[in-house]
């Protein structure tokens, strides 16, 4: 294999990069990107490997979720806020029902750039490039809003930055504080179906909080307070290359703008530039595999990515779709197995399942999203592995964007607060009860019991 640099994908095709009308616009840009302090620290990405790898023996389970794409105009503190509250509350119903330590990574703080399936959007005759994010364009249908602008690179580290700061300082004053749930309650969710039996389980773990504090004698510092990552697909090159440092005790090379990137499924090719600029940095990844891809494809895509089966260092998040994974998933789960590696498996049932409705909407059926998660803790225990993590797109606002749920949230409802400009989201009440559904089917599974609660 040749050398590897943060920039020797260049030599590769690249897949789903713009078209910038100033190649030298865009180096200045990413010069001054480049010369920025990083998001996070080498520290907390070999934190977050450990912990991964734990997911993988089972000790512990993955929760990644947010946006889809996250907008410029959506970086304000309640926007943040809520998404932070839904997924520590999804977390908390989690961890109650797997019995285990819950990993929490948003989909945010970088999520900003989104590949597409045509190069270019026709409305009316009129064809403009499509929309890839706002790190890329705008989503108006207008020529200048569709021409890809290299400034908006640097809005959206310092978005990124501003989502994090803002979530760190949360964090740290105990918002994420286990003895403070109440913190988390959404406003317009507690007339929620689900409410009654969130407090149920927020209860509970009360309990046990109280209960090991007596146990121990001292109050349960370790456990007090969650820990929060951040992942989004790293799907722009140059930018993800720009923040790419060799850094930390080992002098590995780190992208240091996420904890956990993954590559899309529609850049990952063994020999293509995503999968070249991956190979390199030392940060756990994530591969998004769905029914494109060959149990063979995979096996080169391990020994690439996954050469010396470092722990933690591979999650496969499998989208296939309510009526494929029972046909496509075992052959993958064999390919592994043949591999002789570890990996953490988990389970994306959004992507697979978008469909558009009569009326030309973007949706998908919660029906769809449970049936493909049930499916997949079946199967994956029916082939001696392990479903170790969920994936979700949602967001905490009241949107009404996926059909069904306990509200019975029909098609018709759809136009009341469709907001993403891309794939459809759970809602807040939508996510709640979907978590509490997998924390049930969990339970029912057999489990170990915890080694350490957070
Ligand atoms: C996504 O996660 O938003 C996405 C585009 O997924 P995939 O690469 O699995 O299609
Ligand atoms: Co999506």
């Amino acid at each position: 294999m040749t050398e590897w640099s943060p920039r020797s994908w260049r030599e590769k095709p690249a897949l789903q990069q713009p078209v910038y009308s100033s190649p030298q616009q865009l180096e200045g840009v990413l010069g001054e990107l480049a010369a920025l302090p990083p998001l996070v620290t080498p520290w907390e990405v070999s934190a977050l490997k450990t912990q991964l790898a734990g997911a993988a023996r089972g000790e512990s389970f993955l929760l990644q979720g947010g946006d889809c794409a996250e907008r410029f105009a959506d970086c304000n503190a309640a926007a943040i806020t809520n998404q932070l509250k839904i997924l520590l509350q999804m977390s908390l119903v989690l961890v109650q029902g797997s019995k285990r330590p819950v990993i929490r990574v948003g989909r945010l703080a970088g999520q900003y750039a989104k590949p597409r399936s045509e190069e270019f959007e026709v409305r009316d005759g009129v064809a403009l490039p499509s929309y890839r994010g706002d790190i890329v364009n705008a989503p108006a249908f207008t020529a200048a809003a569709r021409a890809p602008d290299p400034r908006n690179l640097l809005r959206a580290y310092g978005r990124s930055a501003l989502t994090l700061n803002f979530i760190r300082a949360m964090v740290k004053s105990g918002f994420a504080d286990l003895h403070h749930p109440e913190y988390w309650d959404l406003d317009w969710a507690r007339h929620s179906p689900s409410a009654a039996e969130y407090h149920r389980v927020v209860a509970a773990i009360n309990d046990s909080l109280r209960f090991l504090e007596n146990v121990l004698g001292v109050r349960a510092g370790e456990i007090e307070r969650v820990e929060f990552y951040t992942s989004h697909e790293g799907l722009h090159l140059p930018y993800e290359e720009a923040q790419t440092r060799r850094a930390g005790p080992d002098g590995c090379w780190y992208n240091l703008s996420t904890h956990f990137p993954w590559i899309g499924a529609r850049t990952c090719r063994a020999d293509g530039a995503h999968v070249e600029y991956f190979r390199g940095i030392a940060n756990p990844i994530g591969l998004k595999v769905g029914s494109s891809l060959a149990p063979n494809d995979l096996r080169a895509l391990m020994d690439v990515l996954h050469p010396d089966d470092e722990p933690g260092r591979l999650t496969l998040i499998h989208r296939f779709g309510c009526g494929r994974i029972a046909d496509l998933l075992p052959p993958l789960i064999d390919a592994v197995r043949a591999s002789g590696k570890t990996v953490l498996w988990c389970a994306d049932p959004m992507h697979g399942n978008t469909r558009v409705t009569a009326a030309g909407v973007k949706t998908r059926r919660f029906s769809d999203i449970m049936g493909e998660l049930e499916q997949a803790f079946d199967i994956h225990a029916a082939c001696g592995t392990r479903l170790g993590g969920v994936h979700f797109e949602l967001t905490g606002d009241n949107v009404t964007e996926c059909v069904g749920g306990a509200r019975g949230l029909a098609e018709e409802d759809l136009h009341r607060a469709y907001k993403s400009e891309v794939d459809p989201r759970l809602n807040y009440e939508q996510a709640l009860e979907l978590a509490m559904l997998v924390a049930r089917k969990m339970s029912n599974m057999s489990v170990s019991p915890p080694s350490r609660l957070s």
